[in-house]
């Protein structure tokens, strides 16, 4: 019925252009922010219909299905713990061939709250990248904004700065297209390794909002570069 009322019109259906695996706190976010920008965003969840319950929380312009689906994205976002992107990334294997693949993760041991899971000299975003089939490019982003602040596109009154880390210039150019049209900073701070220093960086900030010496910080807090 759309591709009919759309060649009526002389208007093209809108194709999905962001996937975003995951369901929870950062895909609501993350396609709240995806939303404002005009773009169309799929949601796949492990269980089909929380995925579904997202996607009619957040309105038109978004399809559901489940993790055995096709990311429909040229853009795939993985909303997902870190050890779930893996097995996620392993998972879709050559599915993914071609796409622009944004880790957001947050490797942090959370048994101890005192390190991450990752060696130093390596990052969530490098492991990930490794599992990556050949053409596809794996960008960090998006691991210091909190979920809160993206649902809000805004953090103590101001615009949100996003720190992108890739190796692949289209590939940063298409995130950084996708922040910046959703109202946001894009910075791309350098190639993927910079994940390792985003990841840390990150790191302390969550343990900050912990700290209660930090009592008014809240899981709201932005990371913003200021001149
Ligand atoms: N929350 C933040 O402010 C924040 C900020 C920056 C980065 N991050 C990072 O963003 C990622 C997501 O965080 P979140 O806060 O959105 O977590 P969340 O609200 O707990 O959501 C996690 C999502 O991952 C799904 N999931 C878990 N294991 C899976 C698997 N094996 N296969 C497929 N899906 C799986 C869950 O599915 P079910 O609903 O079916 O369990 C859920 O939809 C994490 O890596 C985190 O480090 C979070």
């Amino acid at each position: 019925m759309k591709t009919l009322l759309a060649r009526i019109f002389g208007k093209k259906t809108p194709m999905t252009n962001l996937t975003i695996i995951g369901n929870g706190n950062m895909a609501r976010g993350i396609a709240t922010r995806a939303l404002a920008g005009g773009q169309s965003v799929q949601i796949l969840g492990q269980d089909a219909a929380k995925a579904q319950e997202l996607a009619a929380e957040l309105g038109a312009g978004v399809t559901s299905g489940s993790t055995v689906d096709v990311p429909q994205g040229n853009i795939v976002v993985l909303a997902v713990p870190f050890d779930a992107a893996k097995s996620v990334v392993r998972a879709y294997g050559d599915a993914l061939a071609g796409k622009t693949i944004v880790d957001i993760t947050n490797p942090v041991n959370f048994e101890t709250f005192d390190s991450l899971v990752v060696e130093p000299g390596n990052s969530a975003a490098e492991e990930i990248s490794q599992l990556a089939p050949a053409g596809a490019h794996v960008v960090k982003a998006f691991n210091t904004t909190f979920a809160g602040t993206l649902v809000a596109g805004e953090s103590g009154g101001q615009p949100l700065d996003v720190f992108i880390a890739g190796d692949n210039g289209a590939a940063n150019a298409a995130v950084s297209s996708l922040v910046d049209a959703g109202g946001m900073r894009p910075l791309v701070v350098g190639p993927l390794k910079r994940a390792r220093e985003l990841e840390g960086f990150q790191f302390v900030l969550m343990t900050m909002q912990a700290n209660p010496e930090f009592a008014d910080f809240n899981w709201d807090t932005g990371l913003q570069v200021t001149k």
